[in-house]
């Protein structure tokens, strides 16, 4: 896997970024792994840079990469990374969480990490109801910041088209739980999984999900793909020459449950492209937009 990653690196110094394995061949080159690499290179990472270890946490016995690892995210522009609203908050910013580029495993210093100076949370976002969760984080280099370490980084455009129907083919990356227990750790490698649209409202615990958000389940019955707790943030994918953002991890019931699925927020021409535009050029005192 590590010589992939540094086969991909190479490509890109060539600017030869088709050079790249999409998701699906990473995929393929190594079958045997549930879930293969999933380094793609808007994926971004939201950590604590200062961890204050709990009790809780020292006596857990896991590692301080893990501890440290909050949520997904993917970069969108230069400086912006759009994530979950529940993955940010000022006490996080204040007490120096960052965003790391450029990595496939975190935990090993790889890729590039930035200070974390403003966010921008979805003014109605409700914890309690999952609603609007989505943020915007900006970033900017500091004296820690350095990218002798890094990965191809690259933005990703966000889905231009009509909301999503049932049966489109996505995939999700991030460092997530592989089981839906808590505190089971997250995983040091990105991976990525395989999905599809599906409607929620063929799930009786997806009842009232609204239609800014959309479900996805595993490509074929009985395939429990899914996402879980520390992919929050991150991408959800649509698959194509070009591929584009059209969801964000937000929530579910449990993870990886027999015909279940997880809930993602929509981003398209009907959802949220418009507060993205808008909040990336709200005035820097802004940290609530609806
Ligand atoms: N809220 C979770 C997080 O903070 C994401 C859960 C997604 N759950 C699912 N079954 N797809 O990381």
């Amino acid at each position: 896997m590590l010589l992939l990653f540094v086969a991909a690196a190479l490509a890109l110094q060539d600017a030869e970024v088709e050079e790249q394995p999409g998701p699906a061949e990473q995929q393929a080159q190594s079958e045997q792994t549930e879930d293969a690499t999933g380094a793609t290179p808007w994926q971004a990472q939201i950590y604590s840079g200062k961890p204050a270890w709990t009790r809780e946490d020292m006596e857990s016995g896991r590692d301080g990469w893990d501890l440290a690892h909050k949520c997904g995210g993917s970069l969108i522009a230069e400086g912006w990374v759009l994530t979950a609203a529940h993955c940010i908050n000022a006490a996080r910013i204040e007490n120096g969480h960052r965003i790391r580029l450029g990595a496939d495993y975190i935990d090993n210093d790889e890729g590039v990490t930035y200070r974390i100076d403003r966010m921008v949370r979805h003014a109605d976002w409700n914890q309690k109801q999952h609603a609007y969760d989505v943020a915007l984080v900006h970033f900017v280099a500091d004296e820690e910041t350095n990218d002798s370490k890094s990965g191809p980084v690259e933005g990703i455009p966000l889905y231009e088209g009509p909301p999503l129907g049932a049966g489109v083919a996505v995939y999700a990356t991030g460092w997530g739980q592989l089981d839906e227990t808590k505190g089971s750790g997250f995983e040091a490698e990105l991976t990525s999984v395989d999905l599809q649209t599906v409607d929620c409202s063929t799930y009786e615990q997806y009842q009232n999900v609204p239609d800014y958000q959309l479900c996805a389940s595993g490509r074929t019955p009985g395939d429990d793909a899914d996402t879980c707790t520390g992919d929050s943030g991150g991408p959800l994918v649509l698959e194509g020459d070009v591929p584009k953002l059209v969801g964000i991890v937000n929530w579910g019931v449990g993870c990886y449950r027999p015909n279940s699925a997880g809930v993602y927020l929509r981003i398209d021409n009907a959802n949220f492209r418009d507060w993205v535009a808008r909040a990336m050029v709200s005035d820097p005192s802004v940290s609530e937009l609806r």
